[in-house]
C-alpha cells in the first residue's frame, strides 16, 4: 500500500469546524470505561479531605454509598475500593484482611445492599492492613532490621482467603495489586472451588515500583514504613518483562490486564494492546493526579482540559478502561 501524501493533500481539511472535527476520531471517551478508587474508613458521617490529593476524600461507609448513588447517575459503571484502617487494626501479618467482616466487606455489603448497580471491584493487597505498609508477609534477607522482602508464596495464600471474603461480601471484580508472582493463579483456583468461577480478576499486572504513587499512601494511610517496594514492583527501565508480566497473568485466568502508572507508561501501554486480546486498563495513579491539580491551582494549567487530555491519551495508547480519580469530573464533561 502506498501511504505517501498525495500531492494535493490539505490536511487541515478536516480540522474546519467542530463538527468535522468530532467525526473523524479515532478514539472517543465515555463514562462506562471510567472506575472511580474510593477511599473507605471506619464510622459515620465522615469525609476527610485527602490533603495531597483535594477533591479526593476518605469516606466511611454510608457516605461511599451516597458518593456512589451519584455516581451511577453521571453514567459510571464502576468503582474500585480501599481501605483505611485504623492504627490499631494493622498489625505484622495483616491479620485484620483475612476477616470476613472488615471494613471492605462491610461496605460492599452495605453498597450491595442499597440497590447501587455499579459493578464493586476491590484493590486486593496487604499494604493497607500491615503495621509495616508492606504489600504481604515479610520474610528477612539480610542482618539489618530493614533487609526484608514479602514472602511471595505465603502471601499468595492469604491472598486468596482474602479474595474469598470480597467475593462473599459481593465484589463484581477482584483485582490484586501486590505484585506476587503466581497471585492470579492462587486466586482464581481459590474462587473456583468457592463457588466464584464466574467472578472476573483485573490484574495490576504491569506494576511499576513508582513515585508517583505518593499521594495514594497519604490517603490510604499505606506507606512503607521501611525500606520500598523495588523487590516485588517493576523496574521502570525494563520495557520486555511487561509483556511477560501480562501473559503470565493471562494465562493464569487474568480477565482485565492492568499498566500502572498511566501517562508515564503509555508505550507499555501500546505495547500490551498490540499483543494481547484481553481488555486493558491504566491507572491514572494519585501523583498524575496531584500534578495536574496542584498546576491548575496556581493557575498554571486549564485543570478540565488537561485532565481530558490525559485521558484521551491513555485511551488512545490502548486504554479499554481507565481509573482515575477524575472519573466524575470526566463524566460530567462527557
Ligand atoms: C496497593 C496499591 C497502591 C496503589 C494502588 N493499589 C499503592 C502502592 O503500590 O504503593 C497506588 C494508586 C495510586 O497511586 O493512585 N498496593
Amino acid at each position: 500500500m502506498n501511504r505517501a501524501l498525495p500531492r494535493f493533500a490539505r490536511l487541515r481539511r478536516l480540522r474546519g469546524n467542530a463538527a468535522l472535527r468530532d467525526m473523524v476520531v479515532d478514539v472517543r471517551l465515555h463514562p462506562s470505561s471510567l472506575i472511580l478508587p474510593l477511599f473507605v474508613r471506619e464510622g459515620r458521617g465522615i469525609r476527610r479531605e485527602v490533603s495531597s490529593m483535594p477533591g479526593v476524600f476518605q469516606l466511611s461507609s454510608d457516605e461511599v454509598v451516597k458518593d456512589l448513588k451519584k455516581a451511577e447517575q453521571l453514567g459510571l459503571k464502576a468503582f474500585i475500593l480501599f481501605g483505611v484502617l485504623e492504627r490499631h487494626e494493622k498489625d505484622h501479618a495483616g491479620s485484620a484482611a483475612l476477616d470476613a467482616r472488615n471494613l471492605i466487606c462491610r461496605t460492599l455489603q452495605a453498597v450491595k445492599k442499597s440497590g447501587i448497580g455499579m459493578a464493586a471491584i476491590t484493590d486486593l493487597c496487604f499494604c493497607e492492613y500491615t503495621s509495616h505498609g508492606h504489600c504481604g508477609v515479610l520474610m528477612k534477607v539480610g542482618k539489618r532490621s530493614r533487609d526484608v522482602t514479602v514472602e511471595n508464596d505465603a502471601t499468595l495464600k492469604r491472598l486468596a482467603t482474602q479474595a474469598v471474603n470480597h467475593a462473599r461480601a459481593g465484589a463484581d471484580m477482584i483485582a490484586p495489586s501486590g505484585m506476587m508472582d503466581g497471585a492470579v493463579a492462587a486466586i482464581r483456583s481459590a474462587l473456583d472451588a468457592k463457588g466464584f468461577s464466574n467472578l472476573p480478576i483485573m490484574s495490576y499486572a504491569v506494576k511499576y515500583a513508582s513515585s508517583f504513587y505518593g499521594p495514594f499512601r497519604d490517603a490510604a494511610e499505606s506507606a512503607p514504613a521501611f525500606g520500598d517496594r523495588r523487590s516485588y514492583q517493576m523496574d521502570g527501565r525494563r520495557r520486555r518483562e511487561a509483556l511477560l508480566e501480562a501473559r503470565a497473568d493471562v494465562e493464569q485466568g487474568a480477565d482485565v490486564v492492568m499498566v500502572k502508572p498511566g501517562l508515564p507508561y503509555l508505550d507499555i501501554l501500546r505495547e500490551l494492546k498490540n499483543a494481547l486480546d484481553v481488555p486493558l486498563a491504566a491507572y491514572q495513579v494519585s501523583g498524575e493526579y496531584a500534578m495536574i491539580k496542584a498546576a491548575a491551582q496556581k493557575g498554571w494549567l486549564d485543570e478540565k482540559a488537561v485532565m481530558m487530555e490525559t485521558l484521551t491519551a491513555m485511551k488512545r495508547a490502548g486504554a479499554d478502561l481507565i481509573l482515575t480519580y477524575y472519573a466524575r469530573e470526566a463524566a460530567r464533561m462527557l
